[in-house]
């Protein structure tokens, strides 16, 4: 590195001492891996967070954040502005295309017989909400004409207080589209400006946001019943401990026989052995056993 280059490095502001202690507060919070590798990134969101609050040491900081008054909510500022919020409406179209063909169509074809027929879909890490207003949009078109008789709620979850926010909004600009299918654009959104898009009505019903933290055993918990749930691309964030409780939590909130899909480039090798593998054409999805497959493997073991 030259001379030049290294004078412009702005000035660490977390000693050696405070980065490992706020490293260790942001696991135990959250799940969430801050080595080496993130630390420029971890003391430039602090240095950000300390002009925020006032304080000019990363002493002054961690007391703040240990504060049993002001800590709890300036964590979560904290976590919002460390964690990374990239995502798009029909974000992976190969994967949604497997899931409306062979997980929604036939869950659909299989209650449509119901007096009461239902659907419960999870976004877990859905950041501001662009997938799960496109899962909403997959089930309008498959249930068509049917839809007000089918009682459908879709979750969408996140620690991050501002892209829930953003969620509950439901406005978006055009970086948000990038991938999505003109036909979309044209039936869900009205239009509010130049670069500015609003869901419909018809999506936003179906959607419910809230704050959760994986790491909230007790919120994760209430999570239950659910026929499908979305972890995309926020697995790749915790290590495999962590992985491996939050992935037994999206295992207990599914019905038998309900699917989770993960990002493309995730796996659940070595996290957990409890789902099916299935291949679809173009995506891989777990699937729970359905109970007499559990049944089957406990007598054959
Ligand atoms: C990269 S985004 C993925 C968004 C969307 N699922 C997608 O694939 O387009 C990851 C999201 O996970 C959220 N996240 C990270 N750690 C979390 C935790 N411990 N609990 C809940 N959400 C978390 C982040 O705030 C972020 O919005």
């Amino acid at each position: 590195m030259t001379q030049a280059l290294r004078a412009k490095a702005p000035p660490a502001v977390l000693t050696d001492d405070e980065f490992h202690r706020l490293g260790e507060l942001l696991y135990d919070r959250s799940g969430l891996v801050f080595g080496p590798p993130k630390r420029r990134l971890l003391d430039s969101r602090v240095a950000r967070r300390m002009a925020a609050v006032g304080v000019d040491t990363g002493a002054a900081y961690l007391d703040i954040l240990l504060s049993p008054h002001q800590g709890p909510g300036e964590l979560l500022e904290l976590l919002d502005a460390v964690t990374t919020h990239e995502t798009s409406f029909f974000r992976n179209r190969p994967q949604l295309n497997a899931f409306r063909q062979y997980v929604l169509a036939p869950l659909v074809d299989r209650q449509r017989a119901s007096s009461h027929p239902r659907l419960r879909i999870w976004s877990a890490g859905c950041s501001s909400g662009e997938e799960p207003y496109s899962l909403a949009m997959l089930v309008l078109e498959v249930l068509g004409d049917d839809a007000p008789r089918w009682d459908v709620r879709i979750f969408g979850t996140d620690l991050a207080r501002s892209v829930i926010e953003k969620a509950r909004h439901g406005e978006y600009g055009r970086y948000s589209f990038r991938g999505t299918p003109a036909y979309y654009v044209q039936k869900y959104f009205d239009v509010q400006g130049p670069d500015r898009f609003r869901v419909t009505d018809g999506p936003r019903r179906l959607v419910t946001f809230d704050l959760l933290n994986f790491q909230d055993e007790v919120g994760m918990a209430r999570m239950q019943g659910f026929h499908v749930v979305f972890c995309r691309n926020a697995l790749i964030y915790f290590d495999r401990p962590a992985k491996k409780r939050f992935v037994a939590h999206f295992y207990r909130s599914l019905v038998p026989g309900g699917h989770l899909f993960i990002g493309h480039s995730e796996s659940l090798h070595g996290v957990s052995d409890a789902f099916k593998l299935i291949h679809f054409p173009g995506a891989l999805a777990y699937q729970k056993p359905q109970a007499h497959d559990v049944t089957e493997h406990t007598h054959g073991t």
